[in-house]
């Protein structure tokens, strides 16, 4: 599930008439960096929620018959293999988000689709660079635990406050890395942006998240939180008061493309890793009088 119906406030005024889902990252819209991490963890359902102005993401994953026959007529073939790579990709349902009235809003929006099944999270801001895509890891221990599955990562210092923080289980036992890519241990609650010396971690939420399809109950039960919003985090506590739930420290670099230095960052590090970019780009910095 990829809740991309949120107003992407802080990379205005480029996301006044377009989603921050559709900015590119070197060549490619952000969204389908998440799309072909839950394609590459073997998930191959997927569902967008979507808002006002959000029209751009459907058509992106959708067939686009000029682009290909003008494509096809002037033998452009692998110009034509990448577009119809896109297409071909994935079974993508979309529902509709009315109001932006909060994460955890929009995930409940998708309830009747999921069903009593469980189902993966992404937020396609959170662009990580894995040597196994972060999804597949998680799916590693929920297959190991049967519980719910938060990915966390280590925040030094002041910037944990712009996050939530897991709290340990008391006595919680940790999965050490030779079972699962990284630790793994149960946690009792989530802090959302604590003060510093209030934080209870310094592990922070990132966006990806395997739920149990117990969280539909606890999100039509929290009621409007911080900001006015349903919050994904309300509903996640009181799940973890009810049931166990994990956080997770995957293996991976993430970038935080919904903020605009972490983009620039992004784009930076994706291009240098590209075979097609990256000798020439690698030139282009060395030669800047920085
Ligand atoms: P953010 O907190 O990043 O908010 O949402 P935002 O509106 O997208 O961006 P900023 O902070 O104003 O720049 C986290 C995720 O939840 C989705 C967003 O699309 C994003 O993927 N979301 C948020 C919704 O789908 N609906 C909402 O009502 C709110």
């Amino acid at each position: 599930m990829f809740p991309a119906a949120g107003l992407g406030t802080r990379f205005l005024p480029a996301t006044k008439a377009q989603p921050k889902e559709m900015l590119p990252l070197v060549d490619k819209p952000i969204i389908q960096y998440g799309v072909e991490e839950a394609l590459d963890s073997g998930i191959d359902n997927i569902i967008i929620i979507t808002g006002r102005g959000k029209n751009s993401i459907e058509d992106h994953f959708d067939v686009s018959f000029e682009l290909e026959r003008m494509l096809e007529e002037k033998g452009k073939t692998d110009l034509l293999a990448v577009v119809r790579e896109v297409s071909d990709m994935i079974h993508v349902s979309y529902v509709r988000q009315k109001e932006a009235l909060g994460l955890g809003h929009a995930v409940l929006a998708a309830e009747t689709m999921v069903g009593d099944e469980p189902f993966a999270v992404l937020l396609a801001d959170d662009v990580i660079d894995a040597p196994v895509p972060v999804v597949r890891q998680m799916l590693d221990v929920y297959e190991a635990t049967g519980a719910s599955v938060v990915a966390v990562e280590k925040i030094p210092g002041d910037a944990i406050s712009s996050y939530g923080v897991v709290r340990r289980a008391e006595g919680a036992q940790t999965f050490e890395p030779q079972q699962f890519l990284g630790p793994a241990f149960r946690i009792s609650d989530l802090v959302e942006k604590p003060r510093l010396e209030d934080a209870p971690s310094d592990l922070a939420v990132v966006g990806r998240y395997l739920l149990t399809p117990a969280i539909f109950k606890h999100l039509r039960r929290v009621g409007r939180g911080a900001g006015g919003e349903i919050q994904l985090t309300d509903a996640m506590r009181t799940l973890a008061r009810e049931e166990p739930v994990y956080a997770f420290q995957f293996q991976g670099r993430r970038h935080d493309t919904g903020d605009k230095l972490g983009f620039l960052q992004a784009t930076v590090e994706l291009a240098l890793q590209r075979e097609d970019l990256g000798a020439a780009f690698r030139q282009y910095l060395h030669g800047l009088r920085l």
